[in-house]
């Protein structure tokens, strides 16, 4: 076998054998195989696609690259959820200790902040004290104490997904649903939850865009964890404008804390409650959503969500009284506002464009392993359909680094369309995926 003849395989169309997927990700991930020639079959199979036992092959041989994590001294069903990425997205923040006060047990690897996207790690690394590197025994301990525990995703799980993502990156190679569906799935998988709800993005702030990659990304991820004996569903949600209103670390930390109080924005609520009531169905029998959306929003009424999201902040040694007083939690030193010339209405925002500018703020990352600045990022005032008034605050950015925000502010403008239309607010939650 030679990766010549792989490589012209997959030119020509034709379908890979498990044996030579298993045997180009190997190799690649031991350094056999070179960069040039791995980049060249990532380009052909974008142009001519894996079929579903392809893509499946590739999410088995990413999994297996590294080490898979091993949950069975954890007691009971362990469930998790994963978004595909998107702006504003704090959902796991809302969601985790919801599920966890609900009375299922949360066992979450998260990433780190991805190009335009943000990363749940980054966002909880702004409370003072957080650990998020938890040894796999640690992790455990902790989810059987507490019934929820977030940790960093370590370097030995799907290392081969690490290593072509970063070459999939440099290559315009990432926007395969193949490709990504088996990065996102050899991760999930490798991290050893029972079920997983899948919050699959759809619209301009998304990695798959359009309506139809979407539902074909979500019926790939469903159907590569069905296959290797998991529960599995995927929810296609909006990202045509960032989720709630904050963009940035301590921003979302803030305003996942003021949801978790019942202070939040309607958007954030409803897709927790609607990704929630999806997984509660997947592991509870005589399950009825009504039923399930109703018992987590009690979380939210009665406290019991706001009060586990302390306690397991201060079990990963984060600081208890920034999440009871967010005032304490990192704030900019500079803000510059967005202030619109016209009247109309917010027609459309292209949302990857936001992201983009908040990581101009200092929020995001634009070179691996760079620092992130926990107190920079956006706030949205005004989101698709809101009327603007000229001199209205449009939104507010923030950084400690003060020459950031005119370039971030001038990014911003650029993704925003006014309307003299008022356009129709998009729809949230559109499908699901079973
Ligand atoms: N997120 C991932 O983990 N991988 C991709 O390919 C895209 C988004």
């Amino acid at each position: 076998m030679n990766m010549y003849d792989i490589i012209t395989k997959k030119k020509h169309g034709e379908t890979l054998s498990t044996e030579e997927i298993h045997f180009f990700v190997q190799g690649f991930t031991d350094g056999t195989i070179p960069d040039y020639q791995v980049s060249a079959l990532l380009m052909a199979i974008c142009l001519k696609l894996m079929d579903d036992r392809e893509t499946a092959d590739l999410t088995k041989a990413m999994m297996h690259s590294g080490d898979v994590l091993d949950l069975s001294a954890i007691n009971g069903i362990k469930v998790d959820k994963h978004s595909t990425g998107g702006v504003g997205d704090k959902t796991t923040l809302v969601l985790a200790p919801m599920l966890s006060a609900y009375g299922l047990t949360v066992a979450k690897m998260s990433g780190r902040a991805l190009g335009h996207t943000g990363g749940t790690i980054d966002k909880l690394e702004s409370i003072s004290g957080f650990r998020t590197a938890l040894a796999e025994d640690e992790f455990i301990r902790q989810v059987n104490l507490h019934r929820i525990a977030v940790a960093a995703q370590t370097k030995d799980i799907a290392p081969a997904d690490k290593k072509l993502y970063a070459l999939r990156d440099v290559t315009a190679t990432v926007d395969n649903m193949s490709l990504i569906a088996s990065s996102i799935m050899s991760k999930k998988l490798a991290c050893g939850a029972d079920a997983i709800v899948l919050d699959v993005k759809t619209g301009s702030g998304s990695f798959a865009g359009s309506y139809e990659n979407s539902l074909d990304l979500a019926q790939k991820m469903v159907s590569i964890g069905k296959s290797m004996g998991k529960k599995v569903c995927g929810v296609i949600t909006d990202m045509n404008q960032p989720l709630g209103n904050a963009v940035g670390n301590a921003l979302e930390v803030m305003e996942a804390i003021e949801t978790l109080q019942g202070k939040g924005p309607s958007d954030l609520l409803e897709l927790c409650m609607s990704l929630g009531s999806e997984l509660i169905c997947m592991v509870e029998e005589d399950c009825n959503i009504e039923k399930a959306r109703q018992a987590l929003k009690d979380t939210i009424d009665n406290g019991s969500a706001f009060e586990k999201f302390v306690e397991f902040v201060k079990a990963q040694g984060g600081a208890e009284e920034e999440v009871r007083n967010i005032s304490l939690l990192p704030r900019a030193k500079h803000a510059l506002d967005f202030i619109s010339k016209e009247n109309g209405f917010v027609g459309s925002i292209e949302c990857n464009e936001v992201g983009m500018a908040s990581l101009l703020t200092g929020a995001g990352r634009e070179v691996k392993d760079a620092p992130v600045d926990p107190a920079a990022g956006i706030y949205i005032y005004k989101k698709i359909g809101d009327p603007v008034a000229s001199g209205d605050c449009i939104a507010r950015l923030y950084s400690s680094d003060q020459s950031k925000l005119n370039p971030a502010l001038e990014r911003l403008k650029a993704a925003y369309h006014l309307s003299q239309i008022q356009p129709q607010r998009p729809t949230l939650i559109y499908q699901t995926v079973k």
